[in-house]
C-alpha cells in the first residue's frame, strides 16, 4: 500500500483551485491520501469550501487531522463538517479508520515540550488547565490506536512527536511545536509502521521515535524545499 501525505496547505479564500492538480497527482501515485493539519489558513468556512472543492479531484480515500490554524476562528467543527461532506475522514475525537488492511489513527496533538523539558501540571491553575488539555488531546491518539485490529497502522498528527524533525526551527520554540508524549504513545503500539506530522514549516523531513518508528514531517514548505514530488510518498 502506498501513502501520499502532505500538511500545512493553509488554503485561503482568494486562492483558485490551489490543490486540485495536487490531489489528482496524489491519487495517481498512492492508495491513500493523508492530510496533516493546517488545511485552512484561519479556520474559515470559506477557506474550507475552497479546499473541499479541490478534494473532488481525489479518487482515493483521504484521511486528515486538523491543525492549530483550523482552530483559529473558533469553529473547527465547521471546518470538519465541510471536509467530511467532501468525503474526508477527519480524525479529531479518538476515532480510527481501517481501510484495506491498514489502520489509521490520529489527532491534532498538542504543544508541551519534549523529554525532561516537558511542561508539567504544577503550580498555577492556568498551567494545570493547559497541561490537562494537552494530555487529553494526546489521549485521543491512544484511544484511536487501541481500536485498531490491523497488523499495520499509520499515525497522523499535526504537532510533532519528536524533536528530530524540528531541526532548523528556532530552539526557543520547540516546546510549542509538539510534545514527546505523542511519541511515547506511538511506541506503545507494535503495529505502528509510520507517523506523519506537519506544523514545523522549517523543520526536516525524516526522523524516528525512540523505538525506531519512522516519523515524517510533511509540512508543505519542508517538502517544497526537497527534490522530488510536492507530496511525500511512502510504501507501508
Ligand atoms: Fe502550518
Ligand atoms: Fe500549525
Amino acid at each position: 500500500m502506498r501513502i501520499a501525505a502532505i500538511g500545512d496547505l493553509h488554503v485561503n479564500e482568494s486562492m483558485t483551485q490551489p490543490y486540485r492538480a495536487l490531489f489528482s497527482d496524489m491519487s495517481e501515485a498512492a492508495d491513500f491520501i493523508l492530510l496533516c493539519g493546517d488545511l485552512t489558513n484561519y479556520g474559515k468556512s470559506s477557506e474550507a469550501e475552497v479546499l473541499a472543492s479541490d478534494l473532488a479531484a481525489a479518487t482515493v480515500p483521504v484521511i486528515a487531522v486538523l491543525g492549530n490554524h483550523d482552530h483559529e476562528s473558533g469553529r473547527p467543527d465547521v471546518v470538519k463538517d465541510i471536509l467530511t461532506q467532501a468525503r474526508v475522514r477527519v480524525l479529531d475525537g479518538g476515532e480510527a479508520v481501517e481501510l484495506e488492511g491498514v489502520g489509521f489513527a490520529g489527532c491534532m496533538g498538542a504543544m508541551g515540550g519534549f523529554g525532561r523539558g516537558m511542561l508539567s501540571a504544577f503550580g498555577e491553575v492556568t498551567v494545570k488547565t493547559f497541561v490537562q488539555a494537552c494530555l487529553e488531546e494526546t489521549m485521543k491518539l491512544e484511544t484511536g490506536l487501541r481500536m485498531l485490529r490491523t497488523d499495520r497502522a499509520v499515525v497522523l498528527l499535526h504537532y510533532a512527536p519528536i524533536t528530530e524533525t524540528l531541526e532548523g526551527e528556532p530552539l526557543e520554540i520547540f516546546p510549542f511545536l509538539g510534545n514527546s508524549r505523542l511519541a511515547e504513545t506511538i511506541d506503545r503500539f507494535d503495529n505502528v509502521k509510520a507517523a506523519f506530522h506537519g506544523h514545523a514549516h522549517r523543520g526536516v523531513h525524516r526522523g524516528s521515535t525512540p523505538r525506531g518508528v519512522p516519523v515524517y514531517n510533511v509540512a508543505r514548505p519542508v517538502l517544497a524545499a526537497m527534490d522530488g514530488p510536492a507530496f511525500a510518498l511512502m510504501e507501508i
